[in-house]
């Protein structure tokens, strides 16, 4: 279905929970999320529901995110039930990696068509500040583990925050060298509260890009822009001189990709979201599939064409973490 603005809304991101195994800074604070009564959350049922009506409306493209997903106890069976309603033409998960060796295999038995993995570091000491207790050896296990069972196309998200990883971007670029993965680096986008993070933060993708050119020019590398011919991917992407993988910048602060987006939200709450820095949200818990459906639509028709610009003073109008939104 179309929006109002000719967008064609196609993807459709579902938190399963907004819990974690992790604490990230600018996602979450120390002591987690007040847990909400299960009652709350949408269930099993409601959520297969709502897959359905919304392929039924044209989307083609479900995301499984959090929170973390695979602290979801019974991820296989829901990956394996939302695999198979018909119109479902991929289905992909975003999580911070921790659980993959665990569930990697199951994951691709079950049907999973392609995985995103945060990691904003590659540094165990930075890993463990940064996601407050994380062990960044479960992460790398799982990333080599979603390879080894035959993921492809497994991308990184490295969030950019100046002051902590300024000086990995040219670690992490190398790695699309070794392995067949793409690396994306995203600008760290002023959520509800940000944690300990401000405008000093802050380092656009530009920056980030200058540093890796520099290096390339430095080394004689070739560097070339990729030609992202199919719309609506939210990275601009360069490739280095016989790598495996690309190099993605992601910029919703410095140059927002409004235009372009094709996408809605549904939160482990059952709220609809027409947009990631919107405050509007429809509630669909309780509801049955006819108005579920109408409440789709009223999303769909609700997207703005654009979210206002975000800085530290003026925050994602999101009233909530990203943990609670699911990126
Ligand atoms: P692909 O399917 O691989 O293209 O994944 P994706 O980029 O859609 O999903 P992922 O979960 O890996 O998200 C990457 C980053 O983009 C995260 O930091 C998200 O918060 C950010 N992001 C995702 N959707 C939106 C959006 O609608 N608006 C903005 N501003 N940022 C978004
Ligand atoms: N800004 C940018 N990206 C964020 N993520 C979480 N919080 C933020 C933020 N404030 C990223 C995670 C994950 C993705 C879904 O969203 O690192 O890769
Ligand atoms: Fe967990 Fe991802 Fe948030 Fe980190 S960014 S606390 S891994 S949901």
């Amino acid at each position: 279905m179309k929006d109002l603005y000719g967008r064609e809304i196609e993807y459709l991101r579902v938190s399963l929970t907004e819990l974690c195994n992790l604490r990230c800074r600018y996602c979450m604070p120390v002591e987690g999320v007040n847990k909400k009564n299960h009652d709350e959350m949408l269930t099993e049922e409601e959520l297969l529901v709502a897959v359905k009506v919304a392929v039924s409306l044209g989307i083609k493209k479900i995301r499984l995110t959090g929170g973390e997903p695979l602290v979801k106890k019974n991820i296989i069976d829901i990956v394996e039930k939302i695999k198979m309603i018909d119109g479902v033409k991929e289905l992909c998960l975003t999580t911070n990696g921790t659980l993959l060796s665990k569930y990697a295999r199951d994951l691709k038995r079950a049907g999973l068509d392609r995985i995103n993995i945060s990691l904003d570091t590659l540094d165990p000491k930075k890993y463990n500040y940064i996601t407050r207790f994380g062990n960044i050896e479960e992460a790398l296990e799982g990333i080599e583990e979603s390879l080894k069972v035959g993921f492809d196309k497994v991308k990184i998200n490295t969030v950019l925050i100046g002051g902590f990883n300024d000086d990995e971007v040219v670690n992490f670029a190398k790695k699309t060298l070794e392995l067949p993965i793409d690396i994306r680096f995203i600008e760290l986008m002023p959520m509800y509260d940000s944690g300990d993070f401000n405008e000093k933060s802050f380092m656009p993708c530009k920056a980030a890009f200058d540093i890796l050119k520099k290096y390339c020019d430095d080394e004689k590398i070739s560097i070339e822009k990729v030609d992202a011919a199919k719309t609506h991917a939210v990275a601009i992407l360069y490739k280095l001189e016989n790598a495996k993988g690309h190099i993605g910048f992601i910029s919703p602060v410095s140059c927002d990709f409004c235009k372009e987006c094709n996408r809605i939200r549904l939160t482990a709450d059952g709220k609809l979201k027409p947009c990631l820095h919107s405050s509007q949200e429809i509630c669909i818990k309780g509801l049955n599939e006819e108005e579920i459906r109408e409440k789709f639509i009223e999303t769909i028709k609700m997207k703005p064409e654009r979210h206002a610009r975000l800085s530290y003073k003026d925050r994602s109008e999101a009233k909530r973490n990203m943990n609670e939104i699911g990126g």
